[in-house]
């Protein structure tokens, strides 16, 4: 039998159809984001995404520069020769939807001090983000990270900016936006023939509003 070959090496956190999110064992600060799963040699490639996305992620990073409710990244790192990852700052809790349905229950439901809170921050990091020409495209609660605040209360960054739209014009890469809101985070299109037919604020502003409800209805997450 086969032993694991990342064993003692990495950890993964998770795996989506677009990425590897994992990090070496013994760097506890920060992940690497990649669409291959690296360690010098190759152990797995997801072909939904490229290496364009995570370019046009990094490009997106970058303009946001560093912001409270924003997962810091440290840029683009080669992790196997061609192949970059994106460096970001580790969530020691993990997702805000995580933390929602692992808290969800009698007798665990965070109080709604802590969920208006959490909420207040999502908002901000929504605001941040249109303030700054950006439409997310990809809002929930699942692609918010939870961490422990200098006061010791939990905040709230945002990330995955994979198919965010940066303002024309901005000289950001041209990577073709596409809607890739999870299904119950979509406007309905009430007779509208497809997407583009819906202004872009629009679903960003239902999406934040499902976000909301995700948060503070203690029978959402259930
Ligand atoms: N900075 C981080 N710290 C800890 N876990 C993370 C971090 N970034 C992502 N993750 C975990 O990986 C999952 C997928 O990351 P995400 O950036 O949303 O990838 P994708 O673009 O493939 O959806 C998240 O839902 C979360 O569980
Ligand atoms: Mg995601």
């Amino acid at each position: 039998m086969t032993g694991n070959p990342l064993a003692g090496k990495l950890d993964v956190i998770a795996y989506t159809p677009y990425s590897y999110i994992y990090h070496a064992v013994r760097d506890t600060s920060t992940v690497l984001k990649c669409h291959e799963m690296c360690d010098g040699k190759q152990h797995g490639v997801r072909e939904l995404a490229t290496a364009r996305t995570l370019e046009h992620e990094a490009a997106i990073y970058r303009k946001l520069r560093n912001h409270p409710r924003i997962t810091s990244c440290f840029g683009l790192e080669e992790v196997a020769p061609h192949v970059n990852a994106l460096s970001l700052e580790r969530s020691p809790i993990g997702s805000v939807r995580h933390y929602i349905v692992k808290h969800s229950g009698v007798n665990q439901t965070p109080p709604m001090s802590v969920r208006l809170r959490l909420a207040m921050h999502f908002t901000e990091g929504m605001a941040y983000l249109h303030a700054n020409g950006i439409m997310w495209s990809d809002a929930s609660v699942r692609n918010a990270m939870l961490f422990s605040g200098e006061d010791g209360l939990l905040e709230v960054k945002l990330c995955d900016f994979g198919a965010a739209i940066l303002p024309e014009g901005s000289g950001g890469s041209e990577f073709e936006p596409c809607q890739s809101y999870e299904m119950q985070y979509q406007l309905p299109l009430r007779g509208r023939a497809d997407w583009d037919d819906i202004q872009r604020l629009n679903q960003e502003l239902f999406a934040l509003g499902c976000a909301i409800y995700e948060l503070t209805e203690e029978d959402a997450a259930s």
